[in-house]
Parts: C-alpha cells; structure tokens; sequence
C-alpha cells in the first residue's frame, strides 16, 4: 500500500514539475535592446514569443546595455537580451535559452557573436555553422567561453549513415590498373 502511495505522490510531483516548466517560460520576461530599423532583431524577436517568452522591446540600439551588461563588444551582435538577470547576445536559439534558464548556471549568459546565417532570426537560402557561447565573467572575451551547444548543417549531413558496401565475395576479380 505504501509503495503505491509513494508513487502516486510521485506521478503528480513530476506533473506538476512540467507544467512548472512550460509555465514559467511563458512568465519569463525577456528584455531586447534592438536598433527600431533592425529586421532581423524583430524575426528573432518573433522566434522568441512563438517559443512562449513574453518579449519586451527597447527600440534604442544595444551598445549601452552590452558594456552596461559586461558583455564583450568581441561577441557582440545586433541585440542584447536580458532575461533573469543574465545577457542573452544575438540570435540564440530559443531552445538554449530554456535550457540555460532550466540549468541556472554561475555564468554571465549566453553568445551568438555577429550574426550567422541560418541562425533564427537570419534565415535564407544560406546556412553556417555557428557556436552558442556560454559566457562566464563579464568582459569575458571569446577564447574565455567554452560552446554550449553548436549547430553545423554539414556535420548533420554527414552523420546521416552510408549504407556499407557489399563484402566482396571471396576469390573476387578485382579490376586492376594496368
Ligand atoms: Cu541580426
Ligand atoms: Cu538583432
């Protein structure tokens, strides 16, 4: 009896602990600090309410609140997020964001330097690969973060399996060069 108690109990703190989770997200507030001309700031913009955060816009560029923030010009893009006190600079995707809110880590934030291609907010007919950078101290510069996630279209392409070719059957002609 008790066990099955115990499991119930279970059941509903693991429930209550998803909805937490979808839940806060949409709560979370995320402040971005943009240019008013600047379009793919909006489409990252975008990105971000279609994953449930509600965004908050400050149309007066974002060099201020970046040295203000301590993050590096060396890994700056077109837009500084500020999300629970941490800096989110760049098209990050939506998804690390959530994980890094999830994980809380003892860090300053997140990365995307400059503006790749392909990232969300910046997507057309070409792809890059790019790095999410997991930025530690402020000031830090590139060479102090370390990758927390990456995304490379090329290595997906190449992870796809090649089917093996035939075993050659035993006593096989082989075309030689002559
Ligand atoms: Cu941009
Ligand atoms: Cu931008």
């Amino acid at each position: 009896m008790k066990i099955r108690v115990t499991f119930l109990a279970g059941t509903i703190f693991a429930a209550s602990l998803l909805s937490m989770t979808s839940n806060a997200v949409a709560t979370t507030t995320v402040d971005v600090y943009k240019s008013p001309t600047c379009g793919c700031c909006s489409k990252w913009v975008d990105h971000m309410r279609d994953h449930g955060f509600t965004v908050k816009t400050h149309d007066v560029g974002n060099k201020d609140i970046r040295k203000k923030m301590g993050m590096s010009n060396s890994l700056g893009s077109c837009h500084t997020a500020v999300v629970n006190g941490y800096v989110m600079e760049g098209h990050i995707p939506a998804p690390d964001i959530i994980r890094f809110l999830r994980e809380r880590p003892n860090a300053l934030g997140l990365a995307v330097p400059d503006m790749p291609h392909g990232s969300p907010g910046m997507e057309g007919s070409r792809v890059d690969p790019y790095n999410v950078l997991l930025v530690k101290e402020p000031n830090d510069t590139r060479r102090d973060t370390v990758i927390y996630n990456r995304y490379d279209p090329y290595a997906k392409k190449a992870a796809t399996p090649v089917p093996a070719p035939a075993a050659p059957a035993e006593n096989a002609s082989v075309m030689r060069l002559k």
